[in-house]
């Protein structure tokens, strides 16, 4: 790969299935990039093994190490800056980040939220959606701002919800489309075709809907 591909730190706390997901698009060339560390909040997690097997640096900032919210975010800054990334990837990271930290990294970070946002931003997105009564659910990869949950949607992805369903069914039947989605999102975004202007998303130069590109699986 040419020096200027696109360098991202992704940053997890435990399985990593989203994370491979972008390894495997980059090694299948549909991610024009490559995955210059992986950084976790928790050691020992899947992971990290997966990032290992695929000789990714790794980078372990243990946040119970750390008194407050502000120095842990500084020493996380620490480890991501050491490879000097282009995008930060937020993969199944469960931690909440401070406003400085989010500044830093403003229109160059991503996140994916397993509910049809603006729904249930925050946890246990599934159990809610199915306890509301909804017919769907989904995942959102959308920008990062201040507002938990909040920034500007990029791409949404549904999935119905059959009756019976638990939160682990939905939870897995959205696991495989925000595989497809999230390295889709972050290709956009390494090929300069995504960005965040005003607070809204813009793709190809067109203001994104509301709730970000409509995904339709094939
Ligand atoms: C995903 O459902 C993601 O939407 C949520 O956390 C889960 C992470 O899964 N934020 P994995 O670690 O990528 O397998």
């Amino acid at each position: 790969m040419s020096d200027n591909t696109p360098r991202l730190a992704i940053l997890i706390s435990g399985s990593g299935s989203n994370l491979q997901a972008f390894i495997d698009a980059v090694s299948n060339g549909t991610l024009p990039a490559q995955i210059a560390v992986v950084v976790s909040n928790r050691p020992g997690v899947k992971g990290l093994e997966r990032a290992a097997a695929s000789n990714i640096p790794t980078e372990i900032v243990d946040h119970t190490a750390f008194s407050d919210r502000l120095d842990f975010d500084t020493a996380l800054a620490k480890s991501i800056d050491k490879y000097q990334p282009n995008i930060v990837i937020l993969a199944g990271f469960m931690r909440i980040l401070t406003p400085d930290f989010i500044r830093r990294y403003k229109g160059k970070m991503l996140n994916i939220h397993p509910s049809l946002l603006p729904k249930y931003p925050g946890l246990h997105t599934h159990q809610r959606a199915i306890d509301a009564g909804d017919h769907e659910s989904g995942a959102t990869v959308h920008f990062v701002t201040e507002e938990l949950d909040g920034g500007p949607p990029v791409i949404q992805a549904r999935v119905p919800i059959v009756s019976g369903d638990s939160a682990d069914d939905l939870a897995k039947r959205t696991l495989v489309l925000e595989h497809r989605i999230y390295p889709l999102a972050a290709s956009w975004l390494c090929q300069g075709r995504l960005c965040m202007r005003d607070g809204y998303a813009y793709l190809d130069g067109e203001h994104l809907p509301q709730t970000g590109f409509d995904y339709r699986a094939d």
